[in-house]
C-alpha cells in the first residue's frame, strides 16, 4: 500500500484540491459501501495527498446522505492515517466573520438518524471511544503550524455545531447555538468526526467560513453565490498550507 502523507476531504464549493499533480483516480469499495466519488492521488508540493469531495464531485449528496463511514474507510483503505476535514460552515461568534479559517477544538452534534458509528451491524463490537478532545491533538497544532509557516491565517479553536441541513438554520436556532458556546455552524462536521476516532484515523477540521449564519450579519439572505465567492476567496492559500502539512 502506498504511503499517503494527508488525505483531505473537501466541502460545499472545494470539489477539487488546486496544484495537485499526477493525478491517479481510485474507486474504492468497502465494507460500509461507496464512498462519496473517487479518491484523488497525487502530489501537492512534493507530497502524496489523497482527497475525496464530501458531497460528490458534483455536489450530489446533501449532508445526511453522505456515506461518512465508506469515505472515510476508503480513505484509511488506499493507505491515509491521518485527515483533514475542509468544512465550509457559517460563522457565529465575532471572530469567525466569512472568509475565516478556522480550526475549532470542540463540537456539539445537533445532528439526527445518521448512522454514526462503526458499531452499527448487529454482531460488530460495540466501541465507546474517548472523545473529549473530538479533534486530534497534535494534527490540529500541526495544521497551526503549518499555517504559520505558509502565512495562512488560521483562527486557532472555537466550537463546531453539526446541524441536520440541508436548510440553513432558523435565527433562534443560531441564537440557542451561540448560547450553547457554538463559534461555527455547518452541516457535515459529524458524525464524521467520531467515525474517526472509531477508525483511529488522526482527524482534524479546517472550518472554511462562507457567510454569517441566520440572524448574525446584516440579516440579508443567505445566497449559495455569497457561500461559494468566500470559500473560493478563503481557500488562496489552501494548497501551500496542505502541502506544508503533509511535509510535517
Ligand atoms: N449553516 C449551516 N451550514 C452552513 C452554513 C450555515 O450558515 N454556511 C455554510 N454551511
Amino acid at each position: 500500500m502506498e504511503h499517503i502523507a494527508l488525505a483531505v476531504i473537501g466541502g460545499t464549493g472545494v470539489y477539487k484540491l488546486a496544484q495537485l499533480d499526477d493525478v491517479s483516480s481510485h474507486q474504492v469499495e468497502t465494507r460500509y459501501g461507496t464512498p462519496s466519488g473517487p479518491i484523488r492521488v497525487g502530489t501537492l508540493l512534493g507530497q502524496r495527498v489523497a482527497f475525496l469531495a464530501r458531497h460528490g464531485e458534483g455536489h450530489s449528496l446533501p449532508p445526511h446522505k453522505i456515506n461518512y463511514r465508506a469515505n472515510l474507510a476508503a480513505l484509511q483503505q488506499i493507505g491515509a492515517t491521518r485527515v483533514l476535514a475542509l468544512n465550509t460552515v457559517g460563522g457565529i461568534t465575532e471572530q469567525c466573520g466569512p472568509r475565516v479559517l478556522a480550526c475549532p477544538d470542540q463540537l456539539i452534534d445537533y445532528t439526527w438518524g445518521r448512522i454514526s458509528t462503526l458499531s452499527e451491524e448487529p454482531g460488530s463490537e460495540v466501541l465507546h471511544v474517548d472523545f473529549g478532545h473530538p479533534y486530534t491533538p497534535l494534527l490540529r497544532s500541526k495544521v497551526l503550524a503549518a499555517a504559520k509557516v505558509t502565512g495562512v491565517r488560521v483562527h486557532d479553536g472555537g466550537c463546531y455545531g453539526a446541524t441536520q441541513g440541508p436548510r440553513l438554520e432558523t435565527n433562534a436556532e443560531i441564537a440557542r447555538m451561540r448560547r450553547d458556546g457554538c463559534d461555527l455552524v455547518g452541516m457535515t462536521g459529524m458524525p464524521e468526526a467520531s467515525l474517526a476516532r472509531e477508525l483511529g484515523l488522526d482527524y482534524a477540521c479546517l472550518a472554511i467560513v462562507a457567510n454569517w449564519a441566520a440572524g448574525c450579519g446584516d440579516g440579508d439572505e443567505i445566497t449559495m453565490a455569497e457561500v461559494l465567492a468566500n470559500v473560493d476567496a478563503a481557500s488562496a492559500g489552501l494548497p501551500e498550507l496542505i502541502g506544508e502539512l503533509a511535509r510535517g
